[in-house]
């Protein structure tokens, strides 16, 4: 899977139960990297022994291929993670029986295979090497004063704090256990919820961008809304996303949503962020707000039905493999390297 940005790119290959998934990152700067940060940021999006989670752990260490000395990057970077724990037979019965909205069925129709374990280069285990380069950018950005922080909104029906409702700061987000700002205990009832009844749960991940300055970005296709999106979709689950006010706009009027400007000291801010800190595809120096929809996960052990495309016929599956019952607290670090990757992309 690669990417060509306005300055940097990426090439992620491997599959989930290769002996390895890598990233090669093109055109990155000089920088010193803090390593022990960049483990912990991918600590983030493994799975842990909670109720929510899969039974997959990996341990993730990266191993530098090139571009990496003495913890300083430049130029193109590869970096790869070994994957230990695999379990092939998870998958035996599933061949040729496409899990409802995973992408098997979707790959059998544009490649035409049957085997589709684990779920191969659309598995969600393709985000860890996604995630070093958006732990790399989250790095170098804060070295420019630009902050990317996300956090869990909403798990199924249990909402907590959002940025629509009151002022959400870098320090709350940061120093937020597993990324709730509220509402934790609801929360986790929904995923218990879920798991008691072989099933699984969505939700809504925030992220707010601390620092950008504004004049970054450009218009239509080259707006900033338009390339954070790229990325923000670049990550299996993602089925929507709004930016500031979003959705909410449609039903206001202009008096209503329009951020008005004022004069702090000799910057210019507005006094509501409706707008998300952008307009016209360019940041306005205001905190960039966007909000992004997780689905449930496809894979639960509930009897569904499917087909059979090896004997062509209706048939039902209950998947029994390991699957996280709630993607969205393990994909909080993923969004937040997607929104670095295409911010640190229009930043150089
Ligand atoms: C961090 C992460 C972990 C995921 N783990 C699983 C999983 O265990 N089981 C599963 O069915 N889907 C999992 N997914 C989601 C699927 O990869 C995704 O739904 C599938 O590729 C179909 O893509 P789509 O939902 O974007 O259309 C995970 C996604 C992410 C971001």
């Amino acid at each position: 899977m690669k990417w060509q940005g306005n300055k940097i790119g990426y090439v992620i290959y491997g599959e989930s139960h290769s002996p390895a998934i890598g990233i090669r990152m093109e055109n990155l700067p000089e920088f010193k990297l803090d390593t022990e940060e960049l483990d912990g940021f991918l600590a983030r999006r493994k799975a842990v022994r909670a109720a929510y989670s899969t039974s997959r752990t990996e341990e993730d260490k990266i191993i530098w291929k090139s571009g990496f000395n003495n913890s300083v990057i430049s130029g193109t970077v590869t970096a790869e993670i070994e994957n230990k724990n695999v379990k092939k037979g998870d998958y035996d019965e599933l061949k040729g029986k496409p899990r409802p909205s995973h992408a098997d069925y979707a790959s059998f129709a544009k490649f035409g295979r049957v085997d589709f374990g684990g779920g191969r280069e659309f598995s969600g285990r393709m985000t860890a090497p996604y995630c070093i380069l958006g732990g790399i950018a989250k790095q170098i950005l804060r070295s420019k004063g630009v902050e990317v922080l996300a956090y869990i909104s909403q798990i199924g029906k249990a909402k907590g704090k959002s940025y629509l409702d009151s002022v959400v700061t870098a320090e709350e987000i940061k120093n937020s256990p597993n990324g709730i700002l509220s509402g934790g205990e609801e929360m986790q009832k929904e995923i218990e919820l879920a798991k008691n009844n072989l099933d699984s749960v969505g939700g809504i991940i925030e992220c707010i961008v601390f620092g950008l300055p504004a004049g970054v970005g450009y218009t239509m296709a080259e707006g900033l809304e338009s390339e954070i999106s790229r990325q923000v979709f670049s990550v299996p689950a993602v089925k929507g996303i709004e930016f500031g006010s979003g959705f909410n706009l449609a039903a206001m009027n202009g008096s209503f949503s329009n951020d008005e400007f004022f004069y702090d000291g000799d910057k210019v801010k507005t006094y509501t962020n409706n707008s998300g800190g952008i307009n016209g595809g360019i940041s306005n120096g205001m905190p960039v707000t966007l909000r992004v929809a997780v689905r449930p996960t496809p894979s639960i052990a509930r009897q569904q039905r499917t087909v059979d495309l090896i004997e062509k016929k209706d048939t039902v599956i209950a998947i029994k493999g390991r699957h996280d019952v709630c993607i969205v607290p393990r994909a909080v670090p993923v969004i937040e390297s997607a929104v670095a990757i295409a911010l640190l992309d229009n930043l150089l």
